[in-house]
């Protein structure tokens, strides 16, 4: 059976409320498009796409093997900012931390040792909040970011399902850091 894997930072339900702060931040700020449904909202490490189930042992392991040689960390909220990318925007709220950049590239060279593709970007950590977004870079810019802090002690390997219309991520195992 085939799965549609990804593996990301997840958040207590805490922390998505004070992200879903900037929700109504980016509203009055005429900011439009498909907003992220709360409980969807995440970090991504690295997109693994369709799978066979038979291979989650051992991307558990090596999510593992990735997350163990990391130490805990905090996340900082950074800045709110967008992405074009055929000819649609996404508007995106950075966090970053420390320990960041490495836990993504351990869980980069992890996975490359079991068949996947390297990332060829640099990663760019980034919490998806509106796809398909209308809106212009001024009212982006005057966006003030909440100060949200996250102490990160784990990695998360989520399945992406749509279930009727809703896309689902549903964790299926989570990596503890050092
Ligand atoms: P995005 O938020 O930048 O779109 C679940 O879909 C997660 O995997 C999302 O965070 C999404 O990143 C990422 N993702 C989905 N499809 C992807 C792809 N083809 N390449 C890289 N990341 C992808």
């Amino acid at each position: 059976m085939i799965m549609r894997l990804f593996t990301a930072i997840a958040f207590e339900s805490k922390t998505k409320e004070q992200i879903s702060a900037l929700y109504e931040e980016l509203e009055s700020a005429g900011v439009t498009g498909n907003f992220t449904p709360v409980s969807n909202l995440h970090l991504t490490l690295k997109f693994l796409g369709e799978v066979d189930r038979s291979d989650i042992r051992r991307i558990t392991a090596a999510l593992d093997t990735a997350s163990a040689a990391v130490s805990s960390f905090e996340l900082k909220a950074d800045k709110c900012g967008f992405f074009t990318s055929r000819g649609e925007k996404t508007v995106w709220f950075g966090m970053n931390g420390e320990q960041l950049s490495k836990l993504a590239g351990a869980v980069d060279e992890e996975f490359s040792k079991i068949g996947f593709d390297p990332e060829k970007r640099q990663f760019t950590p980034h919490i998806t909040l509106i796809r398909r977004a209308v809106c212009d870079s001024a009212a982006i810019s005057r966006i003030v970011v909440p100060e949200i802090t996250v102490n990160v002690s784990s990695s998360t390997l989520f399945e992406s399902r749509r279930d009727g219309g809703r896309l689902l991520y549903k964790p299926i195992h989570s990596a503890s850091l050092k």
